[in-house]
C-alpha cells in the first residue's frame, strides 16, 4: 500500500518553529523513529513543499495511483481553492491533519478549505494526527485505487 505524506508551508521547521504549538521534534524523525517502523507493511514517501503548485502537482503526480494522501497543508488550509479542487480532482482519498486543534486557535484558522473534499479531518493530537490518519488507510482493502 502506497502512501503520500504530504506537509505544506513552514512545516519544514517542525521542531524549531512554534515548539509551543507545534512541539520540539522534527519532522523527519518522527517519521524515520515512529512512523516507517509503526507501518511496516506500507510504502511510505514522505514530501514537503512551501509552495501551492507544487503541492498541486504532487497531489496530481500521485492521486491517480497510490492508496492514500495524508496531507497537512498548513496556512493553505484557510486559503487555497486551489488546493481544495486538486483533491476533488483526484481519486485517492486524502485525509487533512494537523498538528494543532485549529479549532481551539484564531477564527481565521476554523475555515478550512480543504476539509469538505478530503475523507475526514485530524486535528489536535500534534505528531500523532498523522499516525492516526495512517491508521485509518491500514484499515482500508487495497485495491481501492
Ligand atoms: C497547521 C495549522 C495551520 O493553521 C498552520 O497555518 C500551520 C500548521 C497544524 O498542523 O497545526 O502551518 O496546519
Amino acid at each position: 500500500m502506497k502512501i503520500l505524506i504530504l506537509n505544506g508551508p513552514n512545516l519544514n521547521l517542525l521542531g524549531r518553529r512554534e515548539k509551543s504549538i507545534y512541539g520540539s521534534r522534527s519532522f523527519e524523525d518522527y517519521l524515520e523513529k515512529d512512523l516507517i517502523p509503526g507501518f511496516p507493511d506500507m510504502e511510505l514517501e514522505y514530501f514537503q513543499s512551501n509552495t501551492e503548485g507544487t503541492l498541486i502537482d504532487k497531489l496530481h503526480e500521485v492521486g491517480f495511483h497510490y492508496q492514500g494522501i495524508v496531507f497537512n497543508a498548513g496556512a493553505y488550509t484557510h486559503s487555497s481553492l486551489a488546493l481544495a479542487d486538486a483533491i476533488a480532482a483526484i481519486e485517492t482519498p486524502v485525509i487533512e491533519v494537523h498538528i494543532s486543534n485549529v479549532y481551539a486557535r484564531e477564527a481565521t484558522r476554523h475555515v478550512t478549505y480543504i476539509g469538505g473534499r478530503c475523507v475526514g479531518s485530524i486535528s489536535g493530537f500534534g505528531l500523532e494526527s498523522y499516525r492516526l490518519a495512517l491508521q485509518y488507510f491500514e484499515r482500508q482493502k487495497p485495491n481501492k485505487v
